[in-house]
């Protein structure tokens, strides 16, 4: 089946499978390697995008749902070819270790600024809980959301 969705900003007609998971559409038909593949059932947020600008986890979204709407990974987050500022914070900070988290992180932490602008260190911990991170313990990539929310006026 042929669906149309907005990919990364731009129009893109996608040969979809019913039966495929977003997930799978994105890495296995068109190659989008930085959505990863963790748990495959809806519990580690590695694989978060944002769907009309909510975080899902695209492992339990069924593709042609998609059909018609805009579909965000990290890539769409680049800045004329360069890193957004919340990845550049990540790397100031030492938030990226493994960085198998990290694309879903940065997705789930845009869409949740986005609502709350001003958060304090519990909130944004609270908005990250969903997307796991065995390597990092949080602290840094609190601060990182932190200082990118200050930096931009926010805080
Ligand atoms: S791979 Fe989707 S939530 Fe873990
Ligand atoms: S940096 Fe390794 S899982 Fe988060």
């Amino acid at each position: 089946m042929i669906a149309r969705m907005v990919l990364n900003g731009r129009s893109r007609q996608v040969d979809v499978r019913p039966e495929h998971t977003l997930l799978e559409t994105l890495r296995d038909t068109l190659g989008i390697f930085d959505v990863k593949e963790g748990c495959g059932e809806g519990v580690c947020g590695a694989c978060t995008v944002l769907l009309d600008g909510r975080p899902v986890s695209s492992c339990l979204v069924l593709a042609p749902a998609v059909r018609g709407r805009a579909v965000t990974t990290l890539r769409g987050l680049e800045r004329d070819g360069g890193l957004h500022p919340l990845q550049e914070a990540f790397v100031r900070h030492g938030a990226v270790q493994c960085g198998f988290c990290t694309p879903g992180m940065l997705l789930t932490a845009l869409a949740f600024l986005e609502r709350e602008p001003r958060p304090d260190r519990e909130a944004i911990r609270a908005a990250l809980e969903g997307n796991l991170c065995r390597c990092t313990g949080y602290t840094k990539i609190v601060d990182a959301v932190e200082a990118y929310a200050r930096d931009r006026g926010h805080g």
